[in-house]
């Protein structure tokens, strides 16, 4: 028995980050945006444990991996016995702010689901994903949504029209930033956090009824200033774009990757010639159309 699925990224269109919680987790509001640019995993029941191959030498393919955390909470809460061999083919960057890992958690989820024929609820699946991490319940769905609590709290929006036919530039230099050490460094920017909350919701709405135009000022990414005070490319990147035909742009999640969102592809292929004759080549500089379903499964 085997199966493959696609493994989506995200972009945060708004993320504000409330206090510290007593568990070290932050309370938030995020809007998150499902967006195009896809790992894969090839997961066959094989075997008699839990095991991982990837196509890139630096990911790790033990327990540290989510791939294997997710298969042993999969078997954990259904008591499934057998092994799983699991190959992850990566395409989106890591410690990029995208939500790779946690999408191919999510991802594993679904499979292992599936492939024993649906032992377990949308609840249980959703109590899981939240275990294994904070972004891993949006990944459970492919649509855009309202992301609340530590992250696990999804609420799904109206369809962003005002993306309708925009196309998204990805830029992510050649180093990454871990989301731990930008959630810390937020202690010593205080006035970047608690930021009034209902925002999410806001930007959400105004972007299902009114234009990008108006309501691309709305964007907010709370850990732009700790990544940006000690990473300035990345805001000198965020103002290149804005300054060059992107109608909004933001840093993704705790970063690396900044992106912007121009009217059309042209000018978002423009703008990425524009940015790599500025700052030179970067790893990542993907242009994907907005906002568009895509479904996660293997033709
Ligand atoms: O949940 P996840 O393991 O993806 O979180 C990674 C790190 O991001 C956490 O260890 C924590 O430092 C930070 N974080 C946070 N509050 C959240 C989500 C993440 O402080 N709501």
């Amino acid at each position: 028995m085997k199966l493959s699925r696609k493994s989506h990224c995200k972009i945060n269109l708004l993320l504000n980050v409330a206090d510290q919680r007593d568990d070290g987790f932050h309370e938030l509001e995020m809007l998150m945006l499902p967006v195009p640019i896809f790992d894969r995993l090839d997961i066959e029941l094989a075997g008699d444990s839990i095991e991982l191959t990837c196509n890139q030498p630096g990911i790790p393919t033990d327990s540290s991996n989510l791939v294997c955390q997710a298969a042993e909470s999969f078997a954990a809460k259904t008591g499934v016995t057998g092994g799983v061999c699991v190959h992850l083919e990566k395409s989106i960057p890591t410690e990029g702010g995208l939500g790779g890992g946690s999408s191919n958690a999510a991802a594993t989820l679904l499979a292992l689901n599936k492939l024993h024929d649906q032992p377990l609820g949308q609840a249980t699946l959703h109590e899981l994903a939240a275990e294994l991490g904070s972004d891993v319940p949006f990944f459970m769905q492919s649509e855009a949504a309202v992301a609340k609590g530590r992250g696990e709290i999804i609420e799904p929006v109206a369809p962003l029209d005002a993306l309708d036919g925009k196309s998204l530039l990805l830029v992510r230099p050649g180093f990454g930033v871990p989301t731990p050490w930008a959630y810390q460094g937020l202690a010593k920017f205080p006035q970047a956090k608690n930021r009034p909350l209902g925002q999410a919701n806001e930007l959400a709405k105004n972007l299902a009824n009114g234009s990008l135009a108006e309501a691309g000022d709305a964007f907010y990414n709370s850990l732009e200033a700790p990544v940006f005070d000690k990473f300035p490319l990345l805001k000198l990147i965020k103002q290149h774009a804005l300054a060059n035909g992107a109608e909004a742009a933001l840093l993704c999640g705790s970063g690396s990757t900044v992106f912007a969102i121009c009217p059309d592809a042209a000018t978002a292929q423009s703008l990425s010639q524009a940015i790599e004759t500025e700052f030179g080549k970067q790893s990542l500089a993907q242009t994907v159309p907005l906002p568009g379903y895509f479904p996660d499964t293997v033709a």
